[in-house]
């Protein structure tokens, strides 16, 4: 199925770019996510009066939900520099040492995709996240001997939208936890605002709500749809983005009232016509829909099965009732709103 969906949440090549415009910077500009927020703010200023760096912390959920905003919004909060890097970026120990030796006392070391780091790796972690030392092994054979070195004090930030692939010995090394969750509809519309003032882009608010009930509780979604609907607007010589502007810019764009798209309403499709709505093995609906069962799994479901439109048995996946009314509605879309 389609890699290039105005509805995914993995970044395209255009969002990587304005990524970081419309980054917040400080935990106030940091939308949502209030129960996060408020614990980081009070381990935060305890850090800082302690003049200590901030605890290891370990940010887990799907894509395009500010794991990334929120690591750089750490480091400003703290005001240190952010060193960036990946899990599959560093293939040897040696690479990890040298980004660990040249941090600086405080920074904060964000490592993104952090379930992709190799064991071996992971080893070179735990005393520095322990300890701040890095043990390295001199010579070989008898002669062989351990060095260790001392490394500056830092904040190692992990994220990754696959925690159970997490090791557990890695897990248990961070101090600081945080689930990030689908994003409610007010706070999707209040991004939506955010970012449209940020774009100098004139949205009203029943413009910026249906923005907002399209973007699949995702912020990276919520900015993809504000970018493409301000196209059309502007196209249309129109000079704001109005509730019905928008409501027809997002189904000429094929994306219907609930964020679903044209792979969401095949799948769908598939499993109430070929499945007679389920239930149905995830292989099996895998190999109709031609698609391979992990990224069925991972990127197509999981929206799915939030907004109740699909439901996981044991026997299968199953198509719920609210998704046969919605697929069943005028034009393929019913009202209402979800969140
Ligand atoms: N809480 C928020 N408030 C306002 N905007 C946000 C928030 N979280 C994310 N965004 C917006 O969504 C975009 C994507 O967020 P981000 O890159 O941090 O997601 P991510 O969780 O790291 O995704 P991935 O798993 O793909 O790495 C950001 O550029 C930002 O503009
Ligand atoms: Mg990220």
């Amino acid at each position: 199925m389609a890699d290039d969906r105005l509805v995914r949440a993995e970044p395209d090549g255009e969002d990587a770019g304005l990524d970081s415009s419309l980054r917040p910077r400080t935990l106030a500009e940091y939308v949502g996510q209030a129960p996060v927020k408020e614990n980081l703010a009070v381990f935060l200023q305890a850090a800082r009066q302690r003049r200590e760096p901030l605890d290891h912390v370990l940010v887990y959920g799907p894509p395009g939900l500010g794991k990334t905003t929120l690591a750089h919004v750490i480091a400003n909060e703290m005001g240190v520099e952010i060193r960036v890097t990946s899990g599959p970026s560093i293939e040897r120990a040696g690479d990890l040492a040298a980004i660990l030796t040249n941090l600086h006392d405080g920074d904060v070391l964000f490592i993104d995709e952090i379930h992709r780091l190799g064991r071996v790796l992971e080893e070179v972690l735990y005393p520095a996240m322990e300890d701040f030392a890095l043990d390295l092994v001199i010579g070989s054979g008898p002669a062989a001997r351990t060095v260790r070195l001392d490394l500056p004090r830092f904040t190692l930030v992990g994220a990754t939208t696959r925690s159970g692939l997490l090791s557990g010995p890695l897990r248990d090394r961070f101090g600081i936890v945080h689930h990030l969750d689908y994003y409610g509809l007010d706070d999707l519309t209040t991004i939506a605002r955010r970012s449209a003032g940020i774009l100098g882009a004139r949205l009203e608010p029943g413009g910026a709500v249906e923005i907002a009930r399209r973007s699949r509780g995702t912020p990276r979604v919520a900015n993809r749809l504000l970018r493409r609907v301000r196209d059309f607007v502007q196209v249309a010589g129109e000079d704001a983005i109005s509730a019905r502007a928008a409501a027809e810019a997002l189904e000429r764009l094929r994306v219907d009232r609930f964020g679903l798209d044209e792979v969401d309403r095949r799948l769908l499709s598939v499993v109430l016509e070929k499945f007679d709505g389920g239930p149905v093995g995830l292989g099996t609906l895998a190999a109709a829909i031609g698609e391979d069962p992990g990224t069925l799994e991972e990127i197509y479901e999981p929206y799915l099965l939030q907004i109740g439109f699909l439901d996981r048995t044991p026997r299968g996946r199953r198509v719920t009732r609210l998704a046969r009314e919605h697929l069943r509605g005028p034009g393929g879309s019913s009202s209402g709103s979800l969140f």
